[in-house]
């Protein structure tokens, strides 16, 4: 893999981008090596993964030499072969973190869409320079956008928007914290150490049954919710939990 890092902070996958030189623009060439990088062991059996990007930038997005004097067949091909990972990464098992720094344009936004969480550095730029090019993000970025900030300010970053910086994307939810330039990725690791922690089932299970809220009737959504909570309450985890809890109230009651 020549253009993807992967390395285990204990529990943690940390994948990063490592096309540094062209600001981790999105080749197909990475984007193979982020699907390969995927499947790998490190990344499977890891509890949580972080997302980053080597040297100034998350990514400045799609690779715009590749862009030109595509056939539509050839288009069409790209979503079925490397242009497939953007499904892969939101469809990951585990919980998935993006450190973002520096740009974090088009395909790079939409990339970092595609992960549960994301946590910018005050140095990020964010923006959506597709629609200037006659274009329009399509690994995802609209649907994801639209879920994440609503139809209206969807619009407004796709058409009249040229950059927004990490307090903007904060306030209207694209990140979920801003952190002092150069700590963005030991904080996108802690917080993934903490959801590797955490019960595992119970985690993949609750990323599932948001994930599908968007598109599911509201009764269709409370019944996963409570299928899977008949499922998660059955799990030893829980029982551990629950005694351990029992154990605690016990003492301290014994204790008071
Ligand atoms: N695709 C391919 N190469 C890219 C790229 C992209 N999206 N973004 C940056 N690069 C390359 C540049 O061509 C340059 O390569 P070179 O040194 O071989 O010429 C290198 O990365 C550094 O970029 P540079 O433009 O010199 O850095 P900068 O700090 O002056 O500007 C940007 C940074 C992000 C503002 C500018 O590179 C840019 O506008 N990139 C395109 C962003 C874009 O439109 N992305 C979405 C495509 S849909």
């Amino acid at each position: 893999m020549a253009f993807v890092r992967i390395r285990r902070e204990g529990p943690v996958a940390v994948l990063v981008l490592d096309r540094p030189e062209k600001l981790n623009a999105l080749s197909t060439a990475l984007e193979r090596d982020l699907a390969l990088a995927l499947e790998a062991e490190e990344v499977r059996a890891a509890g949580a993964v972080v997302l980053a990007g080597a040297g100034r930038a998350f990514s400045a997005g799609a690779d715009v030499h590749e862009l030109r004097d595509q056939t539509p067949e050839a288009i069409w091909s790209y979503y079925l072969e490397s242009g497939a990972v953007y499904e892969r990464v939101a469809a990951l098992p585990q919980p998935t973190v993006a450190a973002i720094h520096g740009y974090c344009l088009g395909g790079g936004l939409e990339l970092a869409l595609a992960c549960d969480l994301r946590v910018a550095d005050e140095t990020a730029v964010f923006g959506f320079p597709e629609v200037g090019l006659g274009i329009l993000p399509s690994s995802g970025g609209t649907v994801r956008l639209v879920a994440a900030v609503g139809p209206a300010r969807a619009k407004e970053l796709l058409l009249l928007r040229d950059r927004f910086d990490a307090r903007e994307a904060e306030r209207i939810g694209l990140v979920t914290a801003v952190v002092r330039a150069g700590e963005v990725e030991s904080r996108a690791v802690e917080m993934a150490r903490r959801l590797a922690e955490l019960p595992p089932l119970a985690v993949r299970v609750t990323k599932a049954a948001v994930d599908a809220v968007p598109t599911a009737s509201r009764e269709a959504g409370l019944l996963i919710e409570r299928l899977a909570y008949g499922m998660l309450a059955q799990t030893e985890a829980h029982e551990r939990a629950t005694a351990a809890f029992d154990e605690r109230s016990g003492q301290s009651r014994g204790g008071g």
